[in-house]
């Protein structure tokens, strides 16, 4: 199925059925979320999740061409989502010339990009140029330094719907909801007609995303929206520990391992 395909029948599917999200940095981590995902995003979270960066402002483009190169190795059936890194889309130019960059390396289905609130016309831009584009409103990490729920007065419930309807005139097919308050999310969601994906932004999203470290419990990053479906640290901690007595108990390699 070509991107184009892919892309509408995702939208489509705003009336029908929740949609699937998770972020992967490699191969490994995509090749199983393809089977279960409608999009899989790589993240600018590579940064924290992966590099143990403060935050996600200090994430190259390259670096995360490394790992869009990776993911999209056994990414098939789900939408590849290339997450645009803070300055590579100030501007037209900028945006165009780092985004093809990235369709022709990673070989991706779209691109997502935060919104200040202005860079409509980028995205329109951008769309009619070919190039797909997610959108990102809320709580958008690149912008906006201090951590804060989004949504939760009057104005700012209608300005995020302002942003959400600019998005989508400008010819987005969907748009994430970072950390907006659960009545917010619901009218803005109620105002598109592409779906919206919601991280922190409670059940009324068409979708929903998380960091997929997060959710295995991998990251030590757990605020009230993220649910650990798993303790990975805790099963590679006991792993680990098991390998360690092994081999200082001379328990491995035995003959069997041996050429
Ligand atoms: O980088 C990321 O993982 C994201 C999600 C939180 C939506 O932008």
């Amino acid at each position: 199925m070509s991107s184009i395909q892919k892309i509408n029948k995702l939208k489509n599917l705003k009336f029908k059925r929740k949609l699937v999200c998770l972020t992967a940095y490699s191969k490994p981590i995509s090749r199983i979320l393809d089977k279960f995902c409608d999009i899989i995003l790589v993240g600018d979270s590579v940064a924290t999740a992966f590099y143990g960066m403060k935050d996600t402002r200090s994430i190259t483009l390259e670096t995360m061409i490394n790992h869009g190169e990776s993911v999209k190795k056994s990414t098939k059936k789900s939408i590849l989502v290339f997450d645009m890194p803070i300055n590579t889309y100030r501007n037209l130019k900028e945006a165009k010339k780092n985004i093809q960059k990235v369709f022709k390396k990673v070989k991706c289905d779209a691109v997502k990009i935060e919104s200040n609130g202005k860079n409509f016309t980028i995205v329109k831009e951008l769309v009619k140029y070919g190039m797909p584009v997610m959108g990102h409103i809320g709580y958008t990490p690149q912008i906006k330094k201090k951590f804060k729920p989004q949504g939760l007065k009057k104005i700012e419930t209608a300005k995020l719907i302002y942003e959400a309807k600019q998005i989508e005139k400008a010819g987005a097919f969907s748009i994430v909801l970072e950390c907006i308050a659960e009545k917010a999310a619901k009218e803005i969601t109620n105002s598109v007609k592409i779906p919206t994906i919601g991280i922190g932004s409670s059940y009324y999203c068409d979708g929903q995303i998380l960091v997929t470290d997060d959710l295995l419990g991998l990251s030590g990053f757990y605020p009230k929206f993220v649910k650990k479906y798993l303790d990975l640290n805790k099963i590679l901690n006991k792993t680990f520990k098991k390998f360690s007595y092994d081999v200082r108990n001379k328990k491995f390699p035995k003959k069997i391992n041996s050429y």
